[in-house]
């Protein structure tokens, strides 16, 4: 970790480094907060774009319930943070992970994802020879066609199974509705949410009708929280991108700012083209290429491994050596190339926070 940093100008600063604005980002988390003040619903951030222990607490302290992982090894990274209520929102599969799953159970706070009878058997079955009760989740496809059992149904057959399980304590279900979240007309991103989330109350309802305890009903993202985080019968929304944003979030419509950018540097000049030091293991493009902040005037035209191909488009020439600040099209899979996050104010360095999740894909 570069600590050296610290006190330094960002702008000075050794690159690729990337940087995080630490006034936007606590004006992003005390926005989000601010929303679910005195709602039924409340907040369970998903930790899987910022990747940082640092910012998970700084989330806790503004009133979130607990924190939503993708993947074990994220809430390992999290559990050994100190961070408690940790909602793994992917199944766990296979004899490896499982035995990971129960020590982790058995020494933090940790809910797991289940869409499967076979699964929630073999996870009782790990559980019950640990000698603990693991919390469990459903989760629903409510639309997206990822992971998830369909609503309805097939959801109280599943849960009908896990409720008799002696290693396992039923909490409720889960269901992200991912295909809706960044609609870019709000009127239709309202109405496929809402159509989404009736799905999945209505899964609530009827499993509460047959007997079946549900106390949570858990989806929402940063594009939909104002919707699902109000809907009628949600407990809590995973919103985790509101924290950082990126340019793919920014340009469907949102109230939370830019806290995060990527500082490169020119290398080479030829003409109307500039070439920097950071490509694609730097920065990622799924979401369109990262958008030139400054200087004004020049765009991003391709990336390769270790460079950037700027074109000019009406700015002043630039120099080997000058600084381009980029900002990240998709924060989530950007900040998973970094080690850590250079966090500043009025463009000092005032920490460095390890991205200590990073890679945490099993
Ligand atoms: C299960 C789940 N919940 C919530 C989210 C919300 O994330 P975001 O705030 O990026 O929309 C995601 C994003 O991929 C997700 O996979």
């Amino acid at each position: 970790m570069t600590t050296y940093a610290i006190g330094r100008n960002m702008f000075d600063l050794d690159t690729p480094v990337l940087c995080l604005d630490a006034a936007k980002l606590e004006r992003n988390i005390a926005r989000m907060a601010a929303f679910f003040e005195g709602r039924p619903a409340r907040l369970r951030p998903h930790s899987k774009t910022h990747k940082c222990p640092t910012i998970a607490w700084m989330q806790m302290r503004a009133g979130a319930i607990g924190i939503t992982c993708a993947k074990l090894g994220e809430a390992e990274v999290r559990a050994q943070a100190g961070l408690r209520d940790l909602l793994i929102g992917n199944p766990s599969l296979g004899a490896d992970k499982i035995a990971r799953l129960i020590n982790l159970a058995a020494y933090s706070e940790v809910m797991v994802a289940v869409d499967d009878a076979a699964n929630a058997q073999e996870l009782s079955d790990a559980a019950n020879a640990k000698g603990i009760a693991l919390r469990t989740i459903i989760e629903v496809d409510v639309g997206m066609g990822r992971c998830g059992t369909l609503p309805g149904e097939e959801t109280l057959r599943l849960a009908g199974k896990m409720v008799a399980l002696p290693g396992l304590r039923f909490e409720g279900i889960m269901g992200y509705e991912g295909h809706t979240v960044m609609a870019p007309d709000m009127d239709k991103r309202r109405a496929a949410a809402e159509a989404a989330m009736a799905q999945l109350v209505a899964t609530h309802d009827l499993l509460v009708q047959q007997g079946i305890r549900c106390d949570i009903v858990s989806a929402g993202g940063t594009g939909t929280y104002h919707i699902t985080g109000a809907y009628p019968g949600i407990t809590e929304v995973e919103a985790g991108s509101y924290a950082t944003m990126d340019a793919k979030y920014h340009s469907v419509g949102s109230d939370f700012e830019l806290a995060l950018t990527l500082l490169a540097r020119v290398i080479s000049v030829r003409g109307d083209r500039a070439i920097i030091n950071a490509g694609m293991k730097a920065m990622t493009h799924e979401f369109g290429m990262p958008t030139v902040l400054h200087p004004e005037g020049w765009a991003l035209a391709k990336l390769s491994e270790e460079h950037g191909i700027l074109e000019r488009q009406g700015g002043a020439p630039l120099q080997r050596g000058d600084v381009v600040e980029l900002l990240p099209s998709h924060g989530c899979t950007t900040i998973n190339l970094h080690d850590s996050y250079h966090v500043t104010r009025n463009d000092v360095v005032e920490a460095v926070w390890p991205i200590a999740a990073r890679g945490c894909i099993r």
